[in-house]
């Protein structure tokens, strides 16, 4: 494990698309930290690294948003259940070859393959955030 200690968003960014370089297909990262930690914001940054021209907008209420079927943001916050996580094709997300950074990831435990490598975020003022990965 090692860390990075990020003083603003944009420099999340930045270093969220440094670490995109390191992933590759069928990659999952589970993106852990409380409500407002800067996940979504690390997933803008992957999104850059990869090159994804289109912008990159919480999945909140749609729970997966799927980029040109090379990348998959996944936010499990209100996904009721993981049969209804199964049934919104989950599974055929991470099979898809395409990354896949998921939010909220402990909501779908049984839905997660074993492959996937944890990124944890954690706010320690205002705009700095501990990221350890
Ligand atoms: N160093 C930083 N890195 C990332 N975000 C930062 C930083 N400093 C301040 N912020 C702010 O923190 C917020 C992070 O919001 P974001 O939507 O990424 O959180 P989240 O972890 O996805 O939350 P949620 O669980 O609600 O989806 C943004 O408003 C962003 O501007
Ligand atoms: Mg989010």
């Amino acid at each position: 494990m090692a860390v990075f200690v990020s003083h603003s968003e944009e420099e999340t960014l930045r270093f969220a698309e440094q670490y995109a370089r390191s992933l590759h297909a069928g990659d999952v990262v589970l993106l852990e930290g409380e409500m407002g930690a800067g996940k979504t914001v690390f997933a803008k940054g992957v999104a850059r690294g990869l090159g994804i021209a289109c912008e990159v907008t919480s999945p909140t209420y749609a729970y997966i948003n799927s980029y040109e079927d090379r990348l998959f943001h996944f936010d499990c916050y209100r996904v009721p259940s993981e049969e209804y996580a199964e049934r919104l094709g989950f599974a055929e997300a991470f099979d898809s070859g395409g990354i896949c950074l998921v939010e909220w990831g402990e909501k779908i435990r049984g839905l997660l393959p074993e492959r996937a490598v944890t990124v944890r975020i954690r706010r320690r003022s205002e705009e700095e955030r501990e990221i350890e990965f």
